[in-house]
Protein backbone atom coordinates (compact mmCIF):
# COMPACT_ATOMS: atom_id res chain seq x y z
CA UNK A 1 0.00 0.00 0.00
CA UNK A 2 1.40 3.65 -0.83
CA UNK A 3 -0.08 6.50 0.37
CA UNK A 4 0.38 10.11 0.97
CA UNK A 5 1.62 11.35 4.44
CA UNK A 6 -0.99 14.18 4.76
CA UNK A 7 -3.92 13.21 7.40
CA UNK A 8 -6.36 15.58 7.17
CA UNK A 9 -7.22 15.88 3.22
CA UNK A 10 -9.89 13.68 1.69
CA UNK A 11 -8.63 10.24 0.33
CA UNK A 12 -9.15 8.78 -3.12
CA UNK A 13 -8.32 5.39 -2.83
CA UNK A 14 -7.15 3.67 -5.67
CA UNK A 15 -8.08 -0.21 -6.62
CA UNK A 16 -5.74 -1.24 -9.19
CA UNK A 17 -3.32 -4.17 -9.58
CA UNK A 18 -1.00 -2.16 -11.69
CA UNK A 19 1.53 0.06 -9.73
CA UNK A 20 2.04 1.58 -13.09
CA UNK A 21 -1.27 3.33 -13.40
CA UNK A 22 -1.99 4.55 -10.45
CA UNK A 23 0.99 6.85 -10.94
CA UNK A 24 -0.27 8.70 -13.70
CA UNK A 25 -3.19 9.28 -11.27
CA UNK A 26 -0.77 10.30 -8.29
CA UNK A 27 0.50 12.87 -10.29
CA UNK A 28 -3.17 14.29 -11.44
CA UNK A 29 -4.51 13.99 -8.06
CA UNK A 30 -1.58 15.54 -5.83
CA UNK A 31 -2.63 18.95 -6.83
CA UNK A 32 -3.01 19.49 -3.05
CA UNK A 33 -6.74 18.37 -3.20
CA UNK A 34 -6.68 15.04 -2.22
CA UNK A 35 -4.58 12.51 -0.36
CA UNK A 36 -3.77 8.75 -2.77
CA UNK A 37 -3.93 5.44 -1.81
CA UNK A 38 -2.77 2.92 -3.76
CA UNK A 39 -3.96 -0.87 -2.88
CA UNK A 40 -3.46 -3.62 -5.47
CA UNK A 41 -6.62 -5.78 -4.76
CA UNK A 42 -10.47 -5.55 -3.39
CA UNK A 43 -9.31 -7.11 -0.02
CA UNK A 44 -6.69 -4.52 0.83
CA UNK A 45 -9.10 -2.02 -0.60
CA UNK A 46 -11.69 -2.97 2.26
CA UNK A 47 -9.64 -2.82 4.85
CA UNK A 48 -8.42 0.97 4.13
CA UNK A 49 -12.18 1.64 3.92
CA UNK A 50 -13.01 0.19 7.34
CA UNK A 51 -9.79 1.96 8.67
CA UNK A 52 -10.61 5.16 6.87
CA UNK A 53 -14.12 5.11 6.44
CA UNK A 54 -15.10 8.55 7.07
CA UNK A 55 -12.06 10.18 5.13
CA UNK A 56 -12.50 8.50 1.75
CA UNK A 57 -14.31 10.88 -0.69
CA UNK A 58 -13.64 8.87 -4.22
CA UNK A 59 -12.71 5.37 -4.74
CA UNK A 60 -11.13 4.74 -8.15
CA UNK A 61 -10.99 1.11 -9.31
CA UNK A 62 -9.92 -0.27 -12.34
CA UNK A 63 -11.76 -3.10 -13.56
CA UNK A 64 -10.27 -4.00 -17.23
CA UNK A 65 -6.85 -4.52 -15.81
CA UNK A 66 -7.61 -5.35 -12.62
CA UNK A 67 -9.65 -8.26 -13.70
CA UNK A 68 -11.59 -7.56 -10.54
CA UNK A 69 -15.56 -9.14 -10.01
CA UNK A 70 -16.23 -5.24 -8.66
CA UNK A 71 -19.43 -5.84 -7.78
CA UNK A 72 -19.11 -7.61 -4.51
CA UNK A 73 -16.79 -5.10 -3.44
CA UNK A 74 -18.40 -2.10 -4.85
CA UNK A 75 -21.35 -2.84 -3.00
CA UNK A 76 -19.46 -3.12 0.45
CA UNK A 77 -17.83 -0.37 -0.27
CA UNK A 78 -21.31 1.74 -0.29
CA UNK A 79 -21.85 0.24 2.99
CA UNK A 80 -19.02 1.54 4.77
CA UNK A 81 -18.28 4.60 3.25
CA UNK A 82 -21.61 5.74 1.40
CA UNK A 83 -19.83 9.45 1.28
CA UNK A 84 -17.37 8.56 -1.34
CA UNK A 85 -18.08 8.63 -4.80
CA UNK A 86 -17.06 5.76 -7.02
CA UNK A 87 -15.39 6.30 -10.10
CA UNK A 88 -15.20 3.21 -11.99
CA UNK A 89 -12.83 2.86 -15.22
CA UNK A 90 -14.20 0.53 -17.45
CA UNK A 91 -13.16 -0.61 -21.10
CA UNK A 92 -16.15 1.62 -22.07
CA UNK A 93 -15.06 4.58 -20.83
CA UNK A 94 -15.39 6.29 -17.07
CA UNK A 95 -18.40 6.41 -15.23
CA UNK A 96 -18.98 7.89 -12.28
CA UNK A 97 -21.11 6.28 -9.20
CA UNK A 98 -22.63 9.05 -6.82
CA UNK A 99 -24.79 9.60 -4.23
CA UNK A 100 -27.41 6.72 -6.23
CA UNK A 101 -26.78 8.31 -9.41
CA UNK A 102 -24.55 6.80 -12.74
CA UNK A 103 -22.97 9.58 -14.68
CA UNK A 104 -21.55 7.95 -17.54
CA UNK A 105 -18.68 9.67 -18.92
CA UNK A 106 -18.93 7.18 -22.03
CA UNK A 107 -15.17 8.60 -22.91
CA UNK A 108 -12.33 6.40 -23.14
CA UNK A 109 -10.80 5.96 -20.23
CA UNK A 110 -8.21 9.01 -20.07
CA UNK A 111 -6.44 9.89 -17.58
CA UNK A 112 -7.12 13.40 -17.91
CA UNK A 113 -10.61 12.60 -17.94
CA UNK A 114 -10.44 11.17 -14.48
CA UNK A 115 -9.14 14.18 -13.66
CA UNK A 116 -11.58 16.23 -15.03
CA UNK A 117 -14.16 14.15 -12.83
CA UNK A 118 -11.96 14.39 -9.68
CA UNK A 119 -11.56 17.82 -9.85
CA UNK A 120 -15.34 18.62 -10.49
CA UNK A 121 -16.09 16.27 -7.34
CA UNK A 122 -13.69 18.76 -5.06
CA UNK A 123 -15.16 21.66 -6.60
CA UNK A 124 -18.68 20.84 -5.71
CA UNK A 125 -16.98 19.45 -1.86
CA UNK A 126 -15.47 23.19 -1.62
CA UNK A 127 -12.32 22.51 -1.65
CA UNK A 128 -10.98 24.25 -4.35
CA UNK A 129 -10.46 24.61 -7.88
CA UNK A 130 -7.72 24.16 -10.32
CA UNK A 131 -7.84 25.88 -13.62
CA UNK A 132 -8.25 23.18 -16.16
CA UNK A 133 -6.11 24.22 -18.85
CA UNK A 134 -3.33 25.24 -16.71
CA UNK A 135 -3.45 21.34 -15.71
CA UNK A 136 -4.00 20.01 -18.68
CA UNK A 137 -0.66 21.59 -20.09
CA UNK A 138 1.20 20.65 -17.28
CA UNK A 139 0.24 16.83 -17.31
CA UNK A 140 0.65 16.76 -20.69
CA UNK A 141 4.32 16.94 -20.74
CA UNK A 142 4.82 14.97 -17.75
CA UNK A 143 3.13 11.91 -19.27
CA UNK A 144 4.79 12.03 -22.21
CA UNK A 145 7.52 9.72 -21.79
CA UNK A 146 10.66 8.84 -24.14
CA UNK A 147 11.02 6.17 -27.30
CA UNK A 148 13.60 3.58 -26.33
CA UNK A 149 15.24 1.70 -29.36
CA UNK A 150 18.47 0.84 -31.93
CA UNK A 151 17.00 -1.89 -34.46
CA UNK A 152 16.29 -0.59 -37.33
CA UNK A 153 12.43 -0.58 -37.37
CA UNK A 154 12.81 1.96 -34.40
CA UNK A 155 14.90 4.23 -36.36
CA UNK A 156 12.76 4.97 -38.81
CA UNK A 157 10.46 5.54 -36.90
CA UNK A 158 12.74 8.54 -35.23
CA UNK A 159 13.26 9.45 -38.74
CA UNK A 160 9.54 10.27 -39.82
CA UNK A 161 9.20 11.84 -36.23
CA UNK A 162 11.43 14.05 -37.22
CA UNK A 163 10.67 15.03 -40.69
CA UNK A 164 7.35 15.45 -39.09
CA UNK A 165 8.32 18.49 -36.71
CA UNK A 166 7.21 21.33 -39.16
CA UNK A 167 4.56 19.93 -40.68
CA UNK A 168 0.65 19.53 -39.73
CA UNK A 169 0.60 16.57 -42.33
CA UNK A 170 -2.09 13.60 -41.11
CA UNK A 171 -0.33 10.77 -39.96
CA UNK A 172 -1.63 7.01 -39.57
CA UNK A 173 0.40 5.08 -36.75
CA UNK A 174 0.29 1.19 -37.68
CA UNK A 175 1.30 -1.48 -35.34
CA UNK A 176 0.10 -4.39 -32.83
CA UNK A 177 -1.16 -3.83 -29.30
CA UNK A 178 1.53 -2.22 -26.76
CA UNK A 179 4.00 -1.52 -29.97
CA UNK A 180 3.55 2.24 -28.61
CA UNK A 181 1.20 3.78 -30.79
CA UNK A 182 0.06 6.75 -28.82
CA UNK A 183 3.44 7.14 -27.43
CA UNK A 184 4.85 8.28 -31.25
CA UNK A 185 1.71 10.31 -31.36
CA UNK A 186 2.69 11.93 -28.55
CA UNK A 187 6.00 12.66 -29.43
CA UNK A 188 5.14 13.96 -32.69
CA UNK A 189 3.11 16.27 -30.86
CA UNK A 190 5.63 16.97 -28.63
CA UNK A 191 8.34 17.55 -31.06
CA UNK A 192 5.99 19.83 -33.49
CA UNK A 193 5.00 23.72 -33.31
CA UNK A 194 1.79 22.46 -31.66
CA UNK A 195 3.67 21.15 -28.05
CA UNK A 196 2.07 23.92 -26.14
CA UNK A 197 -1.62 23.44 -27.59
CA UNK A 198 -3.73 20.40 -25.93
CA UNK A 199 -3.02 16.82 -27.30
CA UNK A 200 -6.54 15.10 -27.85
CA UNK A 201 -7.14 11.23 -27.59
CA UNK A 202 -9.98 9.42 -28.37
CA UNK A 203 -10.36 5.93 -28.70
CA UNK A 204 -12.96 5.29 -31.50
CA UNK A 205 -12.92 1.60 -30.03
CA UNK A 206 -14.14 2.08 -26.79
CA UNK A 207 -17.05 4.26 -27.35
CA UNK A 208 -20.86 3.54 -28.62
CA UNK A 209 -21.61 4.54 -31.47
CA UNK A 210 -24.47 6.74 -30.73
CA UNK A 211 -21.79 8.68 -28.28
CA UNK A 212 -19.43 8.95 -30.64
CA UNK A 213 -20.08 12.05 -33.11
CA UNK A 214 -20.87 13.86 -29.81
CA UNK A 215 -18.12 12.75 -28.56
CA UNK A 216 -15.98 13.96 -31.42
CA UNK A 217 -18.06 17.29 -32.42
CA UNK A 218 -19.84 18.24 -29.77
CA UNK A 219 -23.44 18.67 -28.93
CA UNK A 220 -26.06 21.73 -28.07
CA UNK A 221 -28.06 21.56 -25.03
CA UNK A 222 -31.07 19.73 -25.76
CA UNK A 223 -29.80 17.44 -28.87
CA UNK A 224 -30.89 14.56 -27.46
CA UNK A 225 -33.04 13.30 -23.88
CA UNK A 226 -29.60 12.95 -22.00
CA UNK A 227 -28.04 15.91 -23.15
CA UNK A 228 -28.85 18.64 -20.26
CA UNK A 229 -25.67 20.71 -21.14
CA UNK A 230 -24.11 21.74 -24.02
CA UNK A 231 -20.82 20.05 -24.24
CA UNK A 232 -17.68 20.52 -26.96
CA UNK A 233 -16.33 17.79 -28.67
CA UNK A 234 -12.72 16.56 -29.19
CA UNK A 235 -12.38 19.11 -32.31
CA UNK A 236 -12.88 21.81 -30.17
CA UNK A 237 -10.94 20.95 -27.46
CA UNK A 238 -8.12 19.95 -29.70
CA UNK A 239 -7.95 23.22 -31.52
CA UNK A 240 -4.42 24.43 -32.57
CA UNK A 241 -3.27 21.52 -31.00
CA UNK A 242 -3.17 18.14 -32.03
CA UNK A 243 -6.25 15.30 -32.09
CA UNK A 244 -5.30 11.03 -31.90
CA UNK A 245 -7.60 8.98 -33.37
CA UNK A 246 -6.80 5.94 -31.21
CA UNK A 247 -8.57 2.54 -33.29
CA UNK A 248 -9.34 4.32 -36.45
CA UNK A 249 -10.64 1.19 -38.07
CA UNK A 250 -13.44 0.95 -35.52
CA UNK A 251 -15.14 3.84 -36.21
CA UNK A 252 -18.85 3.31 -37.57
CA UNK A 253 -19.31 3.87 -41.27
CA UNK A 254 -21.99 6.31 -40.90
CA UNK A 255 -19.54 8.22 -39.01
CA UNK A 256 -16.32 7.90 -41.67
CA UNK A 257 -18.70 10.10 -43.51
CA UNK A 258 -18.65 12.13 -41.21
CA UNK A 259 -14.89 12.48 -40.38
CA UNK A 260 -14.31 13.07 -43.92
CA UNK A 261 -16.20 15.50 -44.20
CA UNK A 262 -14.57 17.36 -41.68
CA UNK A 263 -10.87 16.67 -42.70
CA UNK A 264 -12.28 18.19 -46.41
CA UNK A 265 -13.65 21.01 -45.28
CA UNK A 266 -12.32 21.88 -41.86
CA UNK A 267 -15.93 22.78 -40.39
CA UNK A 268 -18.07 20.96 -38.35
CA UNK A 269 -21.47 21.67 -36.67
CA UNK A 270 -22.28 20.42 -32.87
CA UNK A 271 -24.54 17.75 -32.89
CA UNK A 272 -28.19 19.75 -32.55
CA UNK A 273 -27.02 22.34 -33.95
CA UNK A 274 -26.68 24.67 -36.72
CA UNK A 275 -23.56 26.70 -36.86
CA UNK A 276 -20.29 26.04 -38.45
CA UNK A 277 -16.97 25.91 -36.47
CA UNK A 278 -13.85 26.24 -38.01
CA UNK A 279 -10.85 23.50 -37.45
CA UNK A 280 -7.33 23.44 -36.79
CA UNK A 281 -6.30 20.32 -35.62
CA UNK A 282 -3.36 18.01 -36.45
CA UNK A 283 -5.03 14.82 -36.84
CA UNK A 284 -3.09 11.24 -36.25
CA UNK A 285 -4.78 8.23 -36.84
CA UNK A 286 -4.17 4.72 -34.74
CA UNK A 287 -4.78 1.20 -36.05
CA UNK A 288 -3.76 -2.24 -34.92
CA UNK A 289 -5.68 -3.67 -37.95
CA UNK A 290 -4.67 -4.17 -41.39
CA UNK A 291 -7.01 -0.77 -42.55
CA UNK A 292 -6.20 -1.94 -46.20
CA UNK A 293 -8.34 -4.90 -46.07
CA UNK A 294 -10.65 -3.21 -44.17
CA UNK A 295 -11.17 -1.25 -47.06
CA UNK A 296 -10.92 -3.91 -49.23
CA UNK A 297 -13.25 -6.04 -47.47
CA UNK A 298 -15.31 -2.47 -47.63
CA UNK A 299 -15.79 -2.12 -43.69
CA UNK A 300 -13.54 0.89 -44.23
CA UNK A 301 -14.15 3.93 -46.42
CA UNK A 302 -11.08 3.95 -48.82
CA UNK A 303 -11.50 7.73 -49.71
CA UNK A 304 -11.03 8.37 -45.70
CA UNK A 305 -8.45 5.88 -45.75
CA UNK A 306 -6.47 7.86 -48.51
CA UNK A 307 -7.00 10.59 -46.69
CA UNK A 308 -6.01 9.96 -42.95
CA UNK A 309 -2.61 7.61 -44.78
CA UNK A 310 -0.80 10.89 -45.56
CA UNK A 311 2.88 9.99 -43.87
CA UNK A 312 2.16 6.23 -42.63
CA UNK A 313 4.15 5.12 -39.79
CA UNK A 314 4.81 1.82 -39.12
CA UNK A 315 5.66 0.54 -35.36
CA UNK A 316 7.10 -3.42 -36.00
CA UNK A 317 6.29 -5.97 -33.36
CA UNK A 318 8.85 -6.03 -30.76
CA UNK A 319 9.63 -9.58 -32.27
CA UNK A 320 11.07 -8.24 -35.42
CA UNK A 321 13.35 -5.89 -33.26
CA UNK A 322 14.69 -8.22 -30.48
CA UNK A 323 17.70 -6.50 -30.12
CA UNK A 324 15.57 -3.19 -28.38
CA UNK A 325 14.41 -5.73 -25.60
CA UNK A 326 17.86 -5.12 -23.62
CA UNK A 327 17.81 -1.35 -23.59
CA UNK A 328 13.63 -1.47 -22.94
CA UNK A 329 14.21 -3.74 -19.93
CA UNK A 330 17.23 -1.28 -18.79
CA UNK A 331 15.66 1.46 -19.16
CA UNK A 332 11.94 0.16 -17.46
CA UNK A 333 13.71 -1.49 -14.42
CA UNK A 334 15.70 2.08 -13.67
CA UNK A 335 12.92 4.17 -14.31
CA UNK A 336 10.37 2.49 -12.93
CA UNK A 337 12.79 1.65 -9.81
CA UNK A 338 12.91 5.12 -9.62
CA UNK A 339 9.61 6.29 -9.05
CA UNK A 340 8.74 3.79 -6.92
CA UNK A 341 11.69 5.05 -4.84
CA UNK A 342 13.35 1.93 -5.25
CA UNK A 343 16.94 0.27 -5.36
CA UNK A 344 17.27 -1.45 -9.12
CA UNK A 345 17.08 -5.38 -8.37
CA UNK A 346 19.65 -7.22 -9.39
CA UNK A 347 18.86 -9.81 -11.49
CA UNK A 348 20.80 -13.47 -11.58
CA UNK A 349 21.84 -14.64 -15.18
CA UNK A 350 19.32 -16.97 -15.83
CA UNK A 351 16.65 -14.92 -15.02
CA UNK A 352 18.28 -12.15 -17.56
CA UNK A 353 18.40 -14.73 -20.10
CA UNK A 354 14.77 -15.86 -19.91
CA UNK A 355 13.51 -12.26 -20.17
CA UNK A 356 15.61 -11.56 -22.96
CA UNK A 357 14.43 -14.96 -24.62
CA UNK A 358 10.56 -14.31 -23.77
CA UNK A 359 7.69 -13.86 -26.90
CA UNK A 360 6.69 -10.27 -25.49
CA UNK A 361 3.36 -11.25 -27.69
CA UNK A 362 2.14 -8.06 -25.77
CA UNK A 363 4.83 -6.11 -27.20
CA UNK A 364 6.76 -3.49 -24.68
CA UNK A 365 3.17 -2.94 -22.93
CA UNK A 366 3.92 -6.51 -21.52
CA UNK A 367 7.48 -5.96 -20.93
CA UNK A 368 6.34 -2.59 -18.95
CA UNK A 369 3.67 -5.03 -16.63
CA UNK A 370 6.55 -7.52 -16.32
CA UNK A 371 9.22 -5.49 -14.93
CA UNK A 372 6.49 -3.58 -12.52
CA UNK A 373 5.23 -6.83 -11.51
CA UNK A 374 9.01 -7.83 -10.42
CA UNK A 375 9.48 -4.69 -8.93
CA UNK A 376 6.30 -5.07 -6.65
CA UNK A 377 7.06 -8.79 -5.39
CA UNK A 378 11.05 -8.27 -4.89
CA UNK A 379 11.44 -4.45 -3.54
CA UNK A 380 14.86 -4.33 -2.86
CA UNK A 381 16.43 -7.96 -3.82
CA UNK A 382 17.73 -10.05 -6.41
CA UNK A 383 15.57 -11.41 -9.23
CA UNK A 384 15.93 -15.34 -9.56
CA UNK A 385 14.37 -17.41 -11.69
CA UNK A 386 11.43 -18.61 -9.86
CA UNK A 387 10.29 -14.55 -9.24
CA UNK A 388 9.55 -14.48 -13.14
CA UNK A 389 6.15 -14.78 -13.79
CA UNK A 390 4.32 -17.74 -14.96
CA UNK A 391 4.35 -17.36 -18.65
CA UNK A 392 7.81 -16.12 -18.54
CA UNK A 393 9.04 -19.30 -17.22
CA UNK A 394 6.29 -21.62 -18.79
CA UNK A 395 7.52 -20.60 -21.91
CA UNK A 396 11.23 -20.97 -21.16
CA UNK A 397 10.51 -24.98 -19.80
CA UNK A 398 8.28 -25.67 -22.90
CA UNK A 399 10.85 -24.19 -25.50
CA UNK A 400 11.21 -27.52 -27.36
CA UNK A 401 14.59 -29.57 -26.73
CA UNK A 402 15.15 -28.84 -30.19
CA UNK A 403 16.04 -25.83 -29.82
CA UNK A 404 17.84 -25.88 -26.83
CA UNK A 405 20.59 -28.42 -28.79
CA UNK A 406 20.80 -26.09 -31.15
CA UNK A 407 21.86 -23.06 -29.08
CA UNK A 408 25.26 -24.56 -28.00
CA UNK A 409 25.93 -24.89 -32.37
CA UNK A 410 29.22 -24.93 -33.13
CA UNK A 411 30.28 -22.12 -35.78
CA UNK A 412 31.51 -24.43 -37.86
CA UNK A 413 28.05 -26.44 -37.75
CA UNK A 414 27.41 -29.98 -37.43
CA UNK A 415 26.79 -32.75 -39.60
CA UNK A 416 22.98 -33.76 -40.04
CA UNK A 417 23.83 -37.45 -40.06
CA UNK A 418 25.80 -37.06 -36.62
CA UNK A 419 22.55 -35.04 -34.96
CA UNK A 420 20.50 -37.60 -36.53
CA UNK A 421 22.42 -40.68 -34.97
CA UNK A 422 23.17 -38.65 -31.27
CA UNK A 423 18.90 -38.22 -30.96
CA UNK A 424 17.94 -42.24 -32.37
CA UNK A 425 20.67 -43.11 -29.61
CA UNK A 426 19.42 -40.55 -27.04
CA UNK A 427 16.18 -41.29 -27.33
CA UNK A 428 16.75 -45.33 -27.41
CA UNK A 429 18.72 -44.58 -23.98
CA UNK A 430 15.26 -42.49 -23.00
CA UNK A 431 12.92 -45.54 -23.57
CA UNK A 432 15.20 -48.34 -22.52
CA UNK A 433 15.46 -49.14 -26.16
CA UNK A 434 11.54 -49.86 -26.57
CA UNK A 435 11.89 -49.40 -30.40
CA UNK A 436 7.91 -48.54 -31.38
CA UNK A 437 7.94 -46.00 -28.57
CA UNK A 438 11.45 -44.76 -29.87
CA UNK A 439 9.89 -44.44 -33.64
CA UNK A 440 6.77 -43.02 -32.09
CA UNK A 441 8.75 -39.92 -30.28
CA UNK A 442 10.77 -39.66 -33.17
CA UNK A 443 8.15 -39.58 -35.74
CA UNK A 444 9.65 -42.20 -37.82
CA UNK A 445 8.98 -45.72 -39.04
CA UNK A 446 9.90 -49.04 -37.12
CA UNK A 447 11.51 -49.95 -40.23
CA UNK A 448 13.93 -46.72 -40.79
CA UNK A 449 14.75 -46.73 -37.07
CA UNK A 450 15.93 -50.49 -37.65
CA UNK A 451 17.83 -49.49 -40.67
CA UNK A 452 19.64 -46.66 -38.97
CA UNK A 453 20.53 -48.86 -36.31
CA UNK A 454 22.05 -51.53 -38.61
CA UNK A 455 24.16 -48.64 -40.68
CA UNK A 456 25.43 -47.29 -37.30
CA UNK A 457 26.06 -50.86 -36.21
CA UNK A 458 24.33 -50.10 -33.05
CA UNK A 459 22.40 -52.78 -30.91
CA UNK A 460 20.44 -52.38 -27.39
CA UNK A 461 23.33 -52.80 -24.70
N1 LIG B 1 9.86 2.20 -27.82
C1 LIG B 1 9.37 2.44 -26.59
N2 LIG B 1 10.16 3.00 -25.65
C2 LIG B 1 9.70 3.24 -24.41
N3 LIG B 1 8.47 2.96 -24.00
C3 LIG B 1 7.63 2.41 -24.88
C4 LIG B 1 8.03 2.13 -26.22
N4 LIG B 1 6.99 1.57 -26.87
C5 LIG B 1 5.99 1.52 -26.00
N5 LIG B 1 6.36 2.03 -24.79
C6 LIG B 1 5.55 2.07 -23.58
O1 LIG B 1 4.73 0.91 -23.60
C7 LIG B 1 3.41 1.22 -23.19
C8 LIG B 1 2.44 0.93 -24.32
O2 LIG B 1 2.62 1.90 -25.34
P1 LIG B 1 1.39 2.61 -26.06
O3 LIG B 1 0.24 2.77 -25.14
O4 LIG B 1 1.91 3.81 -26.74
O5 LIG B 1 1.08 1.44 -27.11
P2 LIG B 1 -0.13 1.26 -28.10
O6 LIG B 1 0.44 0.78 -29.36
O7 LIG B 1 -0.93 2.51 -28.13
O8 LIG B 1 -0.89 0.09 -27.38
P3 LIG B 1 -2.45 -0.33 -27.46
O9 LIG B 1 -2.68 -0.84 -28.86
O10 LIG B 1 -2.50 -1.40 -26.43
O11 LIG B 1 -3.23 0.88 -27.15
C9 LIG B 1 3.42 2.67 -22.77
O12 LIG B 1 3.69 2.71 -21.39
C10 LIG B 1 4.58 3.25 -23.55
O13 LIG B 1 5.12 4.36 -22.90
MG1 LIG C 1 -2.97 2.76 -27.60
Amino acid sequence: MLQNKDKTKPIVLIVDDQYRSFRPLLRLISQDLFSPIWVPDEQQGLKTLKDQSMRVQVIVIDLKSSGMGGGGFLHRARQIAPQASVLITAPLGPFLYQAGTFYDFSGPTLKQDINTILLSIAQKMGIGHVPEKRNRTRESKERFGVIIGQSKGINEVYHLIENLKDSSATVMIQGESGTGKELVAQTIHQTSSRRNQPFVAINCGAIPANLMESELFGHERGAFTTAIHQRKGKFEVAHGGTLFLDEIGELDRELQVKLLRVLQEREFERVGGNRSYRTDVRIIAATSQDLKRSVRAGHFRDDLFYRLNVVPIHIPPLRERREDIPLLLDHFFHKIAKDMDRSVPLLTEEARSLLLDYSYQGNVRELTNIVERLLVICPNGKITYHDLPEEVRDEADSAPASTEMLKGLPDGGVPLQEIEKELILKTLKMTSWNKTATARMLGITRRLLYLRLSQYGASAP
